[in-house]
């Protein structure tokens, strides 16, 4: 491994703009409100922050449907603001990374009012239009991501359009290269703007299969989940060479890529020396509760079951990344549930829980992502009524639910475990009203624990969650640990039984074992080759080796040339 880049030793954090901080009183955060947070960012160590779309889009869903690529939206500031933002990040060596969302537009974009017009204007083959069946049933039987039919009719052209998330939400036809060179014209505006990168959205679903066919229904309504008839098909990396090429090659900048169902095995064509990408986001170890697709009411919800398996995910991506190529570490985002009950079941300490998610994320090999309010230990939300949520797809899946049979209780369940409203509440700032948020109504309600969980409360009390990333982020960044943690192989310590991950990293001699206890046991293990180890962090207060109490992680430093560990290493 050579010199490391820029964003192999930084710390990404991700904005959601809508939720971070409002400066107008609007009830929505925006773009001066980012600006205003850079000192608070540049305190955690953030050298990045993604910020999820802001461009001028209908908010059919919050941003992803975009309805023009260089512009923002007014309702986060104008694009004056956004050039402020840039510029005084880089003042900070923070880098603004722009979301790129490629697969589809907003239906409001003037490529789409064109495109519908009917079968022979200049964008009439930028989107993926079909003739219905003789019987007037839409093409397949998919179903869109967010629930219902992934074909909409358009009675203006009288055609289908393919939609893989919301009807508001075309798929672009990737097969036209005028289509192909508008978006990367738009990547290219951006780098001129001076953003360090992009995440770039759905991208496993841009190229489409050459036949449209039925799948194997795999619900009660018929259909089946369109994730699974486009996801990844061949033909797809050509696009991406492509793109690679037009837009990031010789840039001194980072992608990250969201390719859900691009496993390790083919990762050298996605990530690495020869791939398109930098980096990419795919979710086995998020995925766990589901038995099949993403189908909420088809989840099991927290089992113990889920930890042996998040081990292996993160082992085997951790191995298919030693080599070549790098992972983004991460466990929440925009789309997920708070890392606080994904991963641990009801009764544990969220502070605890918290905490262990970040000794993994700081520890294993890769670039941390931090998403906001995970770093203050935030949770999720469990509202009444499905009519409370905002997330279309919640609303989609509640449909689904009822129709597969669901009582409208047991629907709202997997609504209130599932919905990514859960990571959308406002970032909790201090102990004032809103959390310090907004001066008028928040687009969502502040979640009600805010004044034990806010940035004022815990930048001052002692073993806050807020005060161990911090002094995590120090750990990755400077000092004796910093070259193990950014640099170091990683090697699974396995042997200690279903409910404890431990590792151990190690470079030049050094290394740094990290131990997580997921259970609500106390687990006595052998600390062997501990004997000469520091502690460096650790979850509980006055933490002894080799025994971790419920939800404990700590992880500790050591010479690995002096007290060599016998576990069973797996690497
Ligand atoms: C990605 C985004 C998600 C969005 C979807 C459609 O999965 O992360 O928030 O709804 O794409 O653009």
């Amino acid at each position: 491994m050579g010199q490391l880049k820029w964003w192999q030793k930084t710390l990404v954090y991700q904005v959601y703009p809508k939720s971070f901080l409002d400066t107008t009183g609007s009830g929505q955060g925006d773009i001066p409100g980012i600006t205003s947070k850079l000192d608070y960012l540049g305190s955690l160590g953030v050298g990045a922050v993604w910020l999820t779309p802001v461009y001028p889009s209908p908010m059919v869903d919050n941003g992803y449907d975009i309805a023009d690529y260089t512009d923002i939206d007014p309702s986060y500031g104008t694009m004056e603001d956004m050039e402020e933002l840039i510029a005084e990040a880089g003042k900070r060596n923070i880098r603004i990374v722009m979301d790129l969302v490629y697969n589809h537009t907003s239906d409001r974009h003037a490529w789409f009012l064109e495109s519908r017009t009917g079968r022979d204007n200049g964008k009439s083959d930028w989107y993926i239009w079909r003739n219905a069946n003789p019987d007037g049933s839409a093409p397949t039987n998919w179903r869109s991501i967010f629930g219902g039919s992934a074909w909409t009719w358009c009675e203006e052209r009288q055609q289908y359009y393919l939609h893989t998330f919301a009807k508001e939400q075309p798929d672009l036809n990737w097969e036209n290269p005028e289509v192909r060179q508008a978006l990367y014209d738009a990547a290219n505006f951006w780098l001129e703007k001076g953003v360090g990168g992009f995440r770039i959205d759905a991208i496993v679903y841009i190229k489409k299969p050459q036949e449209f066919r039925d799948g194997p229904p795999d619900s009660a309504d018929g259909m089946v989940n369109i994730h699974s008839m486009t996801a990844n098909t061949n033909g797809i990396l050509d696009f991406l060479r492509e793109f690679r090429e037009k837009v990031f090659d010789g840039k001194d900048i980072f992608t990250v890529a969201e390719a859900n169902s691009v496993g390790p095995e083919e990762l050298h064509d996605w990530v690495g020396e020869l791939g398109v990408f930098d980096m990419l986001f795919e979710f086995s170890h998020t995925n766990l509760e589901f038995t099949n697709g993403e189908i909420w009411c088809q989840a099991t919800g927290y089992r113990p079951e889920i930890i042996p398996a998040l081990k292996k995910c993160l082992t085997a991506s951790q191995k298919a990344t030693a080599d070549n190529g790098w992972y983004p570490i991460f466990f929440e985002n925009h789309d997920q549930p708070r890392c606080v009950r994904h991963f641990f079941p009801d009764d544990a300490d969220p502070v605890h829980a918290a905490k262990a998610i970040a000794l993994l994320l700081f520890t294993l090999r890769g670039t941390p992502f931090v998403y906001e309010g995970q770093e203050l230990g935030m949770d999720n939300v469990s509202w009444g009524s499905i009519e409370d949520y905002n997330d279309i797809s919640s609303h989609g899946q509640y449909e689904l639910a009822r129709e597969e049979g669901y009582a409208e209780d047991v629907a709202m369940r997997f609504v209130q475990r599932y919905s990514r409203d859960n990571a959308r509440t406002p970032m909790q700032w201090t102990m004032e009203r809103h959390a310090g948020f907004t001066t008028g109504e928040p687009w969502l309600p502040v979640h009600e624990d805010y004044a034990t969980y806010c940035v004022e409360t815990e930048s001052v009390a002692e073993g806050s969650v807020l005060s161990f990333y911090r002094k995590l982020s120090r750990l990755r960044r400077s000092g004796k640990a910093s070259e193990v943690l950014q640099r170091g192989n990683y090697v699974e310590w396995t042997g200690l039984g279903d409910m404890i991950y431990a590792f151990r990293r190690q470079w030049a001699g050094k290394e740094v074992t990290t131990l997580v206890n997921f259970g609500s046991e106390e687990v006595h293990y052998e600390p062997q080759g501990m004997d000469q180890t520091e502690l460096l962090a650790a979850t509980h207060p006055m933490p002894a080796k080799g025994v971790l109490r419920p939800y404990e992680a700590v992880c500790c430093m050591g010479d690995c040339l002096a007290g060599r560990g016998k576990g069973v290493q797996k690497s």
